[in-house]
């Protein structure tokens, strides 16, 4: 049990680095981003960094909650003052989130309140990922129709 607790306490730590990154990553791409789509896409990225900061007192209070210290390291900021690389490296980011909050549930199946925290943080990170996929025309529909679109009038 202390060795499931400790391995879920790592991961949680995981999570909040990775939150901590997107504090300041997100950030600077509002402070950075220029050009006409500066009103659209500033705001959108301080909104993700609050995000990012809302997840982050989540999980750094679960961790003392759970008897651990919250880590206060971050991992490396991916910088860029172009605005479609920022947009990749935060659909990269939300999709690790996504990746970090499935593994931290599986650790979690024993503490049902964790879960269901873990579970509304996945779903917005989800959320992100999908809004980022559509923005960048990530998505199969979107691509076939596009082709679709080249054979009609090719
Ligand atoms: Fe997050």
């Amino acid at each position: 049990m202390a060795d499931k607790n400790s391995k879920l306490i790592e991961k949680l730590n995981d999570i909040l680095r990775h939150e901590w990154t997107g504090v300041a990553q997100y950030a600077q791409a509002g402070f950075l981003v220029s050009g006409l789509w500066r009103e659209v896409y500033s705001k959108m990225f301080f909104d993700a960094a609050e995000e990012s900061f809302k997840h982050a007192k989540l999980i750094g209070e679960k961790i003392v909650a759970l008897g651990g210290v919250p880590t206060v390291e971050r991992n490396a900021v991916r910088q860029t003052n172009q605005l479609e690389e920022m947009l990749e490296m935060a659909y990269a980011f939300e999709s690790a989130a996504v990746q970090l909050y499935k593994e931290a549930l599986e650790l979690a199946e024993h503490d049902r309140a964790l879960v269901v925290l873990l579970e509304d943080i996945l779903l917005e990170e989800q959320e992100g990922v999908d809004q980022l996929a559509k923005i960048l025309n990530k998505l199969a529909t979107q691509q076939a129709a596009a082709t679709k679109g080249r054979a009609r009038t090719g």
